[in-house]
């Protein structure tokens, strides 16, 4: 399949670009380079072989987008193109929103002016908010959302079932990852915020360098193993596997769906920290805050939906994800310096 990848040099666009190529897609990026950097090309070509086709074009530039697509037959797109940073969000809403939003209403109108038929969408598991019980199911469908960041993926969701219930021909998967972390085994590609990371595993990983000094871990009074928040990590790898899935799911299939991504599993915060040690064979340092606004205590998911329609099922577990993550920070400062 032509494959159009919005967000294409991002981190996980990036990644699933690598898996798309490996399988045989051909890949047209579109990417404004907002938050990231056009030497992940050369990246992808170094692991695949191939240098992806790539523009520069912002998605909210709707004549740009309609060039993209003249230019192009595409078989199917992969929407990864967005701001993702939740307390950003809080602040600059109304900016979340366009992009987000605007973004991504553009793009679905060159797809419908252009007859291409299959999307899989980038939600999150934010959309559950903190209203249900874990596992997180489908069909428990959208929560209260708490930031704007949410709130967009939850729109995007309701927009394009919509839109699919307009048009027969359209065919729609929301997959609502987990959370991702970890890096390619190359070391080449993976995920380096600059400032001070939002995310806990990015800010470990800086800890683990020694450009952070300790780790803040916020809360340890939670009902969970040892009163820190667990989450459901999911290596970065294992998530551009299950695209390439949802894919070929997308052009077998019409109408909207909504597919969790993540490995089932939850690890609290200690948990984490410490397969980081294990992975970087020094003790890492801690102090515990209080709690984060707005975290819940346990998050992690339902995959039966996944294994079901996707045949899609994690190969990589935390002990990977921490050692990737690793590598990938040795070799950018060694690469820096
Ligand atoms: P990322 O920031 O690394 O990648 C997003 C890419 O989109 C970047 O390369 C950025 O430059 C590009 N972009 C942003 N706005 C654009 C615009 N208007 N036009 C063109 N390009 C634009 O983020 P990521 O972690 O790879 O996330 C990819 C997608 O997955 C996002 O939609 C994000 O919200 C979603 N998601 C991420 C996580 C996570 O924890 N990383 C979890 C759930 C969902
Ligand atoms: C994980 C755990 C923190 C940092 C976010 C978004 C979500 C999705 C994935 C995009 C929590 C704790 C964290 C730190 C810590 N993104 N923590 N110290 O909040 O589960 O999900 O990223 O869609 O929308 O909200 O991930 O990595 O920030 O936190 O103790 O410095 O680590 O309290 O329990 P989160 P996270």
């Amino acid at each position: 399949m032509r494959i159009l990848v919005t967000g294409g040099t991002g981190y996980i666009g990036s990644h699933t670009c690598v898996e798309l190529i490996t399988k045989g897609h051909e890949v047209v990026i579109v990417d404004n380079l907002y938050n990231s950097n056009i030497d992940v090309l050369d990246k992808i070509e170094a692991i695949t072989g191939v240098k992806p086709k790539f523009y520069e074009v912002d998605i909210l530039d709707k004549e740009g987008l309609d060039r993209v697509f003249k230019e192009n037959d595409f078989d199917a797109i992969i929407h990864f193109a967005g701001y993702k940073a939740v307390g950003e969000s809080c602040v600059i809403p109304l900016t979340y929103y366009k992009n987000n939003i605007s973004g991504s209403i553009n793009l679905y109108e060159c797809m419908a002016a252009h007859h291409v038929d299959n999307i899989v969408f980038s939600s999150s598991a934010t959309v559950y908010g903190d209203n249900f019980e874990v596992p997180f199911k489908e069909e428990y469908g959208q929560g209260d959302t708490t930031n704007p960041y949410g709130t967009t993926k939850k729109f995007n969701e309701i927009i394009l079932e919509d839109f699919c219930k307009a048009n027969k021909d359209i065919s729609a998967v929301s997959l609502r990852y987990f959370n991702p972390i970890g890096a390619h085994p190359s070391g080449l590609l993976g995920e380096d915020p600059k400032g001070i990371p939002n995310n806990l595993v990015p800010y470990i990983a800086k800890v683990a360098t020694g450009e952070l000094d300790h780790l803040n871990v916020f809360g340890d009074d939670y009902d969970t193993i040892d009163g820190t928040g667990v989450r459901d990590y999911i290596h970065v790898v294992d998530l551009a596997k299950a695209h390439v899935k949802a894919i070929e799911y997308a052009q077998r299939h019409k109408g909207a769906e909504v597919i969790n991504v993540g490995s089932g599993k939850g690890y609290s915060v200690l948990e984490v920290l410490h397969a980081y040690e294990k992975a970087c064979g020094k003790k890492l340092a801690y102090e515990v805050k209080d709690r984060r606004p707005g975290d819940i205590a346990v998050s992690y998911a339902d995959t039966k939906k996944a294994k079901e329609l996707l045949d899609f099922e994690v190969e990589l577990d935390i002990e990977d994800m921490c050692r990737d993550s690793y590598n990938f920070m040795i070799k950018s400062q060694k690469n820096e310096g």
